[in-house]
C-alpha cells in the first residue's frame, strides 16, 4: 500500500518490549527457575521471559496497548490446513497474508538511503515463510534500471523509500518452494512497474517460471479452483496476481479483481460491523469472484497497537466480512506486524477461517484428517479444562502441545508473574 508522507510527521513509538528488558529481581528468579524447568515449554497465555521458553509456533511478548504488560506466549503460526486436509480446491482454505510483506522494522534501505518509509513486519521473508504465512503482498516499481520493492507514493520510488530490489525477495521464496514441495503461496502485487515485461523479467530471473499457476487454470465465474493436491502434483504452486489488468493478457499475470475480491484496506477497513469493498474490487458479495480477502490494518502501521487490532477486532472483523461476502470466509487474512498479538492473533482467525472452510467446525484445531464436513470433535465438557486439550499436528505449525503443568510450576509463575506485573 503506498503511504502520504505527510501524514506521518509524529514520531514514532518503540517496542514496549524494551521496558521489560531492564534485569530486576523478579525477571531473574523467573529466568532461573525457567532454565531449572527448562524441559517445560509454555503454552499460549503462559507467563515467559524469552521466546525460546514458549512451545513452538509461540513467542513471548507483552501487548502493552490491551493493558497487558505481562509478557505471555503468543501465538506467531497458524496451524497448517494442508496437513489435516488436502484434497480441497485451493478456494477451500484461508491464508495467512502479510500486508507489504518486505518493509520490515529497522531495514536499511540497499541504495544505502535510510529508510524514511513506514515499515509494516517485523521478520524476513523466509521467516515469515516458515511461520505459515502464504500470502505476500508486495509494491513493485521500476527503480534503477530494475524492479525494486518499495513503500512509497505517487506511483514513484526513491531512495528512501526504496527497501531492495525485488529478485531477492523472489529468490527467497524460490528456496521456500524448493525445500517444501507440497507448499503454495500466493503473491499480491501492488504494481508499478511499466518497463517492458519488468516484472516477467524479474520472475524469471529468480526461477519462479516453474511453479507459476497459469491464468487459464483460474476459475472466472465463480467455480471451483483445481484442488490443492491437483496444484502441488503440476508444481504449480505460485499463485500471482497484479493491480495492473493489462497485464493478464500482455503477460499472463492474473489482474487481482477478476478472481477475488477485497475489503477496504488502512482505517477505513477498520470500523467495527461493516465491511464494504476496496475501490477497484467487486462488492464482497460477488460470487462470481471465488476468493475473499479481508485486510485488516491501519493507515499507518502502528508496532504498538497492531497486537489490539489483531486480537479481538480482527476476529470480528473476520466475522462481519464472512456475512457481508455472501457467507464465505476469507481465503487471505492480511495483516501488519502479523506475529503481534494478545494471544491468537492473526494465526487464530486463520484456524478459525480454516475450521469452516476446510471441515465445517469452529476452528482449525478440532478438523480432523478425512473427517465428514461438519461432524466437528465437540470440547469435552466435563473434567479437562479446555487448555488441556491435546492436539497433535503432524506438521511445524501452530503447535499448541498440552503438556501437562505441574502444580509447583503453575504456583511459581503465578507467584512471578504477579511480581513482574507488580513492578
Ligand atoms: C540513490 O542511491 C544511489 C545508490 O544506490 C546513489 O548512486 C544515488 O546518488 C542516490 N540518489 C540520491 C538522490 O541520493
Ligand atoms: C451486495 O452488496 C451490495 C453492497 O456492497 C448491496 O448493495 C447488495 O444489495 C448486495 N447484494 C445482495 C444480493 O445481497
Ligand atoms: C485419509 O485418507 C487417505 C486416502 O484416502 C489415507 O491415505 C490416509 O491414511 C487417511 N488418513 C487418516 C488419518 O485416516
Amino acid at each position: 500500500m503506498q503511504f502520504e508522507p505527510y501524514a506521518r510527521a509524529k514520531g514514532r513509538k518503540r517496542f514496549p518490549e524494551v521496558l521489560l528488558q531492564k534485569p530486576t529481581l523478579a525477571t531473574t528468579l523467573f529466568a532461573v527457575l525457567l532454565l531449572v524447568h527448562s524441559s517445560l515449554a509454555l503454552e499460549e497465555g503462559q507467563t515467559c521471559v524469552a521466546d525460546r521458553n514458549c512451545d513452538a509456533g509461540l513467542h513471548c511478548e507483552t501487548c502493552v496497548a490491551n493493558g497487558n504488560v505481562r509478557p505471555r506466549c503468543t501465538r506467531i503460526q497458524p496451524i497448517n490446513p494442508t496437513s489435516k486436509v488436502k484434497g480441497l480446491p485451493f478456494n477451500r482454505y484461508s491464508w495467512l497474508t502479510t500486508h507489504n510483506s518486505f518493509a520490515i522494522l529497522g531495514q536499511k534501505s540497499m541504495t544505502g538511503s535510510v529508510i524514511l518509509a513506514p515499515t509494516n513486519q517485523q521478520d524476513s521473508i523466509t521467516s515469515q515463510l516458515n511461520n505459515g504465512v502464504r500470502g505476500l503482498m508486495l509494491d513493485m516499481y521500476d527503480f534503477q534500471n530494475d524492479v525494486w520493492l518499495c513503500h512509497s507514493f505517487g506511483g514513484q520510488c526513491y531512495n528512501y523509500t526504496a527497501f531492495q530490489p525485488a529478485i531477492n525477495v523472489l529468490k527467497e521464496i524460490q528456496v521456500f518452494l524448493e525445500a517444501n514441495p507440497s507448499e503454495i503461496v500466493t503473491i499480491l502485487i501492488e504494481d508499478y512497474v511499466t518497463s517492458p515485461k519488468g516484472l516477467t523479467k524479474v520472475f524469471d530471473a529468480a526461477g519462479l517460471r516453474k511453479y507459476w499457476f497459469p491464468v487459464s487454470r483460474m476459475p472466472k465465474n465463480g467455480g471451483n479452483w483445481p484442488t490443492i493436491d491437483d496444484m502441488v502434483k503440476k508444481n504449480q504452486r505460485l499463485v500471482v496476481f497484479t493491480s495492473k489488468a493489462s497485464k493478464e493478457s500482455s503477460e499472463g499475470i492474473a489482474y487481482e479483481w477478476r478472481y477475488l475480491v477485497e475489503n477496504q484496506y488502512g482505517d477505513g477497513g477498520m470500523k467495527a460491523g461493516a465491511c464494504p469493498n476496496r475501490a477497484e474490487s467487486p462488492s464482497m458479495n460477488t460470487t462470481s469472484r471465488s476468493l475473499v480477502l479481508v485486510n485488516f490494518f491501519r493507515d499507518l502501521p502502528d508496532v504498538t497497537k497492531s497486537c489490539k487490532d489483531n486480537s479481538g477486532p480482527l476476529l470480528n472483523m473476520v466475522n462481519t466480512c464472512y456475512g457481508e461476502s455472501g457467507k464465505r470466509w476469507p481465503n487471505f487474512i492480511a495483516v501488519d506486524f502479523y506475529k503481534r498479538s494478545d494471544g491468537g492473533g492473526a494465526p487464530e482467525a486463520i484456524d478459525v477461517a480454516n475450521g469452516h472452510l476446510v471441515c465445517g467446525c469452529e476452528n482449525m484445531a478440532t478438523c480432523k484428517a478425512n473427517m465428514t464436513f461438519g461432524a466437528c470433535q465437540l470440547p469435552e465438557a466435563e473434567a479437562t479444562p479446555p487448555r488441556a486439550e491435546a492436539e497433535s499436528h503432524d506438521s511445524s505449525f501452530g503447535v499448541r502441545n498440552c503438556k501437562q503443568v505441574d502444580m509447583w510450576w503453575s504456583f511459581a509463575t503465578a507467584v512471578l508473574g504477579g511480581m513482574l506485573l507488580a513492578l
